[in-house]
């Protein structure tokens, strides 16, 4: 693996760690039952997994899956103990497990995916009839930072989002959801809000705000020709000062979207 990969896999590796199911996917609560079998798609380090997991109960069961193996290894490590929690790296097209499964999670993943229908129908083949599928991701395009962000990142971040476009991500995956489910066969679909909001009476104020200097540490935009190294050094720069003085709240639009199999 690269260095510059191998860097970013360790920064990720640190945001997934302190994800949690309370915070980080809290509309999901109500639905988890005891004795559930789970399968959590693009799980990451297993940390909001770790937590279904111990929801469920030992009676219940969960797999977390995820096509990058570092952060499968990172928590089949940090989870050794978690007893009714299996952690596999597996890519969600290629999975092919012999039992189906009452729940699928899937948070923060499609928006990667070009091909998000496919996944849909993917997921869907996973489930036992009357399963439900949950889906939580974001519609980037709506993020709000208050005061406003420096102008350099404002660049950076509208080159980012075109960048994403033009592989085939879909910025506003959330809201685009319920109708790629429909579209999946999936019926009785539901909509949560579930926005990220941080403001700085929260501890983790600085961790999460600076989630896009780390995003900006990358040079995949440079080496791909989208942006200029000075104006992703002078982001990275007048951003990281925003957050240390001015910075007030940032909201990152997310919805919870569930559909019955
Ligand atoms: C932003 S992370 C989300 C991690 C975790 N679900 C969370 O909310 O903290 C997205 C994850 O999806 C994984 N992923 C992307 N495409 C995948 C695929 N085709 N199959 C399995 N995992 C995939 C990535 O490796 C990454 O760990």
């Amino acid at each position: 693996m690269n260095k510059n990969i191998q860097r970013e896999n360790t920064q990720s590796t640190k945001i997934f760690d302190h994800r949690s199911l309370a915070n980080d996917y809290r509309t999901l609560v109500p639905l988890l039952k005891k004795g559930m079998r789970v399968l959590d798609v693009g799980c990451g380090t297993g940390a909001i997994t770790k937590d279904i997991a111990n929801a469920i109960g030992p009676e219940g069961s969960i797999t977390g899956i995820d096509n990058t193996k570092s952060f499968i290894e990172s928590g089949q490590s940090t989870y050794a103990t978690v007893s009714n929690m299996q952690l596999l790296h597996a890519d969600i097209f290629k999975f092919e497990p012999e039992d189906r499964f009452d729940l699928i999670v899937s948070a923060r993943v499609l928006q990667w995916l070009s091909n998000p229908l496919e996944a849909l129908l993917k997921m869907k083949t996973l489930l036992r009839p009357d399963g439900i599928l949950s889906i939580l991701d974001y519609n980037h395009t709506k993020i709000e930072w208050a005061p406003a962000i420096p102008h350099s990142m404002r660049q950076f971040y509208d080159t980012f989002l075109k960048w994403r476009s033009n592989a085939g991500m879909d910025n506003e995956i959330a809201d685009h959801l319920p109708e790629l489910m429909a579209t999946a066969g999936f019926h009785s679909i539901e909509v949560f809000n579930s926005d990220e909001y941080y403001d700085r009476s929260r501890t983790d104020f600085q961790a999460k705000t600076g989630i896009w200097s780390k995003v900006a540490g990358s040079s995949q935009m440079v080496e791909e020709g989208y942006l200029d190294d000075d104006l992703r050094l002078l982001a990275i720069r007048e951003y990281d000062a925003w957050v240390e003085r001015e910075a007030v709240s940032m909201t990152m639009k997310l919805k919870e979207v569930r559909g019955v199999n």
